[in-house]
Parts: C-alpha cells; sequence; structure tokens
C-alpha cells in the first residue's frame, strides 16, 4: 500500500472526518463550521500555531520542524457545491441543495491526515504552513488569502496543493510541468435592436439575427486567431432574447466562458470578442455592449517543482503510477493565485471508478485520503530534510 504507516494507523478517522465533513457542506465563504472543525483537529494534534480569519473563513496551520529552515505551504480547499446530493449514503449532505460534489471534504481531510502526522513526528527542518482555504468554487478564497498577506506573513517560500480525480486509478499521481489549469473568464454580450411586429420586420433591427451571426462570427476566434499548437476555448452558453411568436425583441443577450492556458491569448481573445461583437453589430445596424471578466488566473505549476513533486510520488507510490507529463486540463483553480507569489505545483491524485466531479452521485473516495495525506506529508520531509 502506498501509504505511510503511521498514518495507515489512523486511517479509520480520516474516515470519520470526511464523513462528517461530507455531511456538514457549507458553500464558499460560509464555512464557518467547516474552518471550527479544522481547527479543533490542528489544536488537538498540537500544531504550534492556529490562525483564523485569514481570506475570511480560512485556516493556516504552523508546525516547527528540527531546527532553522523555511516555510513550505500545503494547501487544501473546504468548500462544497450548490448540488442536490442523490446518493441515499449513510453520511448523505443533511443540507438541502448542499454537497460536496468536488470532493474538497476529501481534501480537507488529506491535509489533517499529513498535519497530524506531521506535528507526531516532525521529521523535517523548517516550518510547515498548513492552508486551508474557502471559496475554491468561484468565490476566490486563495485569492483572498493571498490579498491578506498570507504568503508574507508566514513567509512561505514554495506550496504544494492537491486535487482527487475521479477516471484515475487510486494510488496513481500526475501532474504537468506548466501551465496545468486554465484561466477561466466569463462574458455578457447585450445586442441592443430595434423591437418590431414579426410580420413587419424591415421596420426593425433585429437583435437575434444579429447575436446569430455574433455568435457564429465567434465560432472563428479559436479556428482562426488561436496559434493550433496552444489551446482555448470559447463557450457561448446563454442566448436569451424574445417573448412572443409575433414579435420582435429589441434586445439579445449572449453570454458564456473563455479558457485559455497562457494570458496573452487570454487578452487577445478578451480584445477580439469585443471587436467582433461591436463590428459585426455595426454592420447590422444594431450594438453590441460587451462585458468582459477576467476570473481565476491561469494556474502554472513551476516546471521544477512539478518534477520535485513526480520524485516524491514516484518514491511513494512507485515510478509506475507516476505521469509527470500529464496534460494541462481546462477547468480552472483558484489555487492559481498561491502559484504567482511563490513556485510551487498543483498535483492530480487518483480517485478511482467514480461519478465525475460537480456530479449529484459523486462521493469523494475515503481509499484516496491516505494516499494523499501520505504524499503531502513526504513533500514537506523530502523538501526540507533533516540535517544529520
Ligand atoms: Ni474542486
Amino acid at each position: 500500500m502506498p501509504v505511510i504507516n503511521r498514518i495507515a494507523d489512523f486511517a479509520s478517522d480520516m474516515k470519520e472526518w470526511r464523513q462528517h465533513l461530507h455531511a456538514h457542506p457549507e458553500l464558499l465563504f460560509e464555512t464557518h463550521e467547516t474552518s471550527a472543525f479544522v481547527v479543533e483537529r490542528l489544536k488537538e494534534f498540537g500544531v504550534d500555531e492556529v490562525a483564523t480569519g485569514i481570506g475570511r473563513t480560512g485556516v493556516v496551520g504552523v508546525i516547527k520542524g528540527q531546527g532553522e529552515g523555511p516555510m513550505i505551504g500545503l494547501r487544501a480547499d473546504m468548500d462544497a457545491l450548490p448540488i442536490q446530493e442523490v446518493r441515499d449514503l449513510p453520511y448523505k449532505s443533511k443540507v438541502d441543495g448542499k454537497m460536496h460534489a468536488c470532493g474538497h471534504d476529501g481534501h480537507t481531510t488529506m491535509l489533517l491526515g499529513a498535519a497530524r502526522y506531521l506535528a507526531e513526528t516532525r521529521n523535517f527542518a523548517g516550518s510547515v504552513a498548513l492552508i486551508f482555504q474557502p471559496a475554491e468554487e468561484g468565490g476566490g478564497g486563495g485569492r483572498e488569502m493571498v490579498e491578506d498577506g498570507m504568503m508574507e506573513r508566514f513567509g512561505i517560500g514554495r506550496v504544494f496543493g492537491m486535487h482527487n480525480w475521479p477516471g484515475l486509478p487510486l494510488g496513481k499521481i500526475e501532474m504537468t510541468p506548466g501551465p496545468t489549469m486554465a484561466a477561466a473568464d466569463t462574458f455578457d454580450i447585450v445586442i441592443k435592436g430595434f423591437g418590431a411586429h414579426a410580420a413587419y420586420p424591415h421596420d426593425s433591427v433585429d437583435p437575434i439575427v444579429v447575436g446569430m451571426a455574433v455568435g457564429q462570427a465567434m465560432q472563428s476566434i479559436v479556428a482562426r486567431n488561436v496559434d493550433p499548437i496552444d489551446t482555448a476555448v470559447v463557450s457561448i452558453t446563454k442566448f436569451i432574447a424574445g417573448t412572443a411568436h409575433n414579435v420582435i425583441a429589441e434586445e439579445a443577450l449572449l453570454a458564456g466562458t473563455v479558457r485559455t492556458l497562457r494570458e496573452e491569448t487570454r487578452q487577445d481573445i478578451a480584445k477580439k470578442i469585443k471587436a467582433l461583437a461591436e463590428g459585426v453589430a455595426a454592420a447590422h445596424g444594431a450594438s453590441a455592449e460587451v462585458d468582459y471578466r477576467f476570473g481565476y488566473p491561469v494556474t502554472i505549476n513551476d516546471p521544477q517543482e512539478a518534477a520535485f513533486a513526480a520524485r516524491v510520488a514516484e518514491k511513494l507510490v512507485g515510478a509506475e503510477n507516476v505521469d509527470s507529463e500529464r496534460a494541462a486540463e481546462m477547468g480552472a483553480e483558484d489555487f492559481s493565485y498561491m502559484l504567482q507569489k511563490v513556485p510551487g505545483a498543483y498535483v492530480f491524485v487518483g480517485q478511482g471508478d467514480t461519478a465525475g466531479l460537480h456530479h449529484p452521485e459523486y462521493d469523494f473516495n475515503d481509499e484516496a485520503a491516505p494516499i494523499g495525506a501520505s504524499l503531502y506529508a513526504r513533500l514537506v520531509e523530502e523538501a526540507q530534510p533533516v540535517a544529520r
């Protein structure tokens, strides 16, 4: 089993924590009970310092190792999703319309497991900061913790995070050198035309026809403006207009998301959407107002830190179970903000054959928790070995 023996010893405790967290999901920054649970456990483990209220409900625990040395950060997210759980698990969500459908209950548990082990053994130099963040799912909890000065306050020099991955077999660990998850932006385009009776279209400027032309033109962005070797997604996910069969509308709304792996491509696409929407609308005698909002930036692994994480993972689970050249994902992650401040890496941990992330049948695989906890712990011990 690719697990530290001492962590395997208390795997049943970890399972209890995880299932307790699963039954009590909290959204965004409202992770009050979850944060309190984390604080209680950290104190129980004898962690040297526990700081709360960082990024509103974020928690940072500090464990001092042996002697002087750097501060390494380990990060887990704590928040759940506004999804109704459908499976009748014994530890099913007790809150209607909320569930841990992304496994952040498991991530919190993995980091708690590592905290317990590291506080007991302290077989590392310097210190470790255990970062428990709220609001990963769209709230920017990672950004708020960084903006609160967390990296400077604790002197964190490098940072590692993990996500469970359904479909990746249990015991497998993967990472990508460089960009690993996409930037996620959103846009709303309001097309303003001129309404009329549907039998008299010549009296109108039909915003639906204009909207179709704008949407069609936007399909050329990825196909004709983005380097084929680069990767981007432009998805229009809403097209809303009209009220009746015999009325030409005044306005149409197009909305959607843009995913990119390079900042330059991201900026280019933002400009291109505005230019196309305004230009195509003007050509039809209509106008377009584009509201482009930059969301989470690209999550960029430092290639050396990704390679370091791969070596640590190989020692833990064997080289045959590690892929250090994993392809990037077009999903997004607000761990990106921590990686903008200090070098580090984001790692994917096999969760086995379960329902997908954000699916109402998803449930974190408790077997993955001791593996993740062992990896967190070994990252610290290998990054900051005790001087002999
Ligand atoms: Ni997630």
